[in-house]
């Protein structure tokens, strides 16, 4: 490997950033269609995140009495205090999709392997605390969206077997959502959580490093160095400025939800979960309790988490999918999932369901059990049938049912959030 020559140094902005990354990389990672710079966004979203909560803090009041209109105080008596509200709400938007996007990158480049097993793991947490972090700032505002959101959000726990209740009751400080919970929220959102992302991104970074970058292709040619100032920190700028740009254009012309004040008395309706959980309560309306809110959620966490110790020879390296014919499989799996999900939803709305049907069995068994293997069996189906027809390893047919469950995913989540109105029922988007 050559180490090319070069005359320039380093100015001292970029001279920062070299700590983060080594003096020269490999040509081949910078191709942007390669990582789509998304964990640089990530991280850039995280930063905005801490600057402009740092300044919301100033105005923010974590009492019911006070929390909402010191709300009304920012944004309308503040200078840009609207402004930098919008900011921080859609920087949490962005940065639960992006930090998704980032995860199936790094999926579908197979990067989760060897060395990079731990970061894998790593980033898992990391998402988790992106979650923490934005339901717990969710309930700050304390309107109407906030305190029912939370209520529902926090409910979800109750299905834990065992120790759910008892961890409802823990993190939110009492029976219900009350001045306790706002405290709690308050403390984990602009402290707890901060230090934790903060100390834990560190790692992920230093980890990067230490795995020699990003996941490349295995490939005998030897390959170029360039010097990572100016040919990677200038892309990672121009990726910077139009990502600042998005954020900026999203705050101008949206802001924030804010409703009436909290009433714990008065219910919305339809009460709503925050966005990123509307998949799993869509799940509930159809699933016993047990197996929407637990079950199912837990199977997909652990095996994410499991994924980098499965013995994988074939997995891709740093190339997307393994394949072509990988790839074929997916965008069939993709489709079918599009089409399978909401034809099962409308079934289940306007059929009656097997809890209808066989009245006489335990809910559990009628409402749990039986559309489980229902929908493996299905599953198991559309396996057999594209394996059959493509005729796939064992790496590929994981993509394939991970690209079936994330599309189903997300199409819950965009029908919980965009067609149930009044009473959860089914409706247009115009109606909700
Ligand atoms: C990963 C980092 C963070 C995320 C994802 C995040 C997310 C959020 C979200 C979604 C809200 C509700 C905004 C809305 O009304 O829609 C919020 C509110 C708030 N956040 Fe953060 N936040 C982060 C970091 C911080 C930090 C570091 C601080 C302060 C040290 C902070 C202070 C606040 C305050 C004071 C509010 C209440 C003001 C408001 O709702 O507009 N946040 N945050
Ligand atoms: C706060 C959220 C996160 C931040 C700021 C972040 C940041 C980064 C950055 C900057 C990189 C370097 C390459 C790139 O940009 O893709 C990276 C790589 C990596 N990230 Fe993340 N990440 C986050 C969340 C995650 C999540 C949710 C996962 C997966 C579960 C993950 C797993 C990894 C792995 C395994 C690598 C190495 C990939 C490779 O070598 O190709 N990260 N991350």
């Amino acid at each position: 490997m050559q180490t090319p020559e070069t005359n320039q140094k380093p100015k001292r902005f970029a001279g920062i950033l070299l700590h983060l990354h080594p003096k020269y990389i490999n040509e081949e990672a910078l191709s942007f269609t390669r990582t789509f710079g998304l964990g640089g966004m990530a991280a850039l979203l995280i930063v905005i995140q801490f600057i402009t909560g740092i300044m919301l803090r100033f105005y923010y009041e974590p009492f019911p009495q006070k929390a909402y209109d010191s709300i009304l105080i920012l944004q309308n008596n503040v200078l840009f205090g609207q402004l930098i509200r919008n900011i921080h709400h859609w920087c949490g938007v962005f940065l639960v999709l992006i930090t998704f996007l980032h995860l199936l990158r790094v999926f579908f480049t197979g990067g989760f392997q060897s060395s990079r097993k731990i970061n894998w793991l790593i980033g898992l947490i990391l998402f988790v605390f992106v979650i923490a972090s934005n339901f717990t700032g969710y309930l700050l505002p304390w309107d109407q969206l906030a305190y029912w959101a939370v209520t529902v959000g926090t409910s979800l726990l109750n299905y834990i077997p065992f120790i759910g209740g008892a961890v409802r009751k823990v993190l939110i400080g009492g029976d219900e959502v009350n001045a306790n919970t706002l405290l709690i929220f308050f403390n984990f959102h602009t402290a707890v959580l901060p230090i934790l992302i903060l100390l834990l991104m560190a790692y992920h970074f230093w980890r990067v490093r230490k795995a020699g970058g990003i996941m490349l292709p295995n490939s005998t040619e030897p390959k170029a160095l360039v010097p990572t100032y100016p040919d990677l920190v200038y892309r990672e700028f121009i990726i910077a400025l139009a990502l600042i740009a998005v954020v900026l254009v999203f705050s101008v012309f949206l802001n924030a939800p804010l409703l009436s004040k909290a009433n714990p008395d008065f219910s919305l309706n339809p009460t709503k979960a925050p966005w990123y959980f509307a998949g799993i309560q869509e799940l509930l309306m159809h699933f016993h309790p047990f197996v929407a809110a637990f079950l199912i959620p837990f199977a997909i966490v652990f095996s994410l988490a499991a994924l980098p110790f499965i013995n994988l020879k074939e997995a891709p390296s740093g190339i997307w999918f393994h394949s072509d014919k990988a790839k074929q499989a997916a965008k069939y799996s993709a489709i079918a999932a599009s089409v399978i999900t909401p034809v099962l939803v409308i079934i289940n709305e306007y059929l009656p369901d097997f809890e209808t049907l066989l009245p006489w069995l335990n809910s559990f068994v009628s409402n749990g059990i039986i559309p489980l293997v229902f929908l493996l069996a299905l599953l198991w189906y559309c396996y057999k049938f594209i394996s059959k027809k493509f005729r796939l390893t064992f790496i590929e047919v994981i993509q394939t049912i991970f690209v079936f469950i994330t599309v189903a995913f997300i199409i819950l989540t965009l029908i919980g959030i965009f067609f149930r109105g009044v009473d959860m029922e089914l409706t247009f988007p115009w109606n909700v």
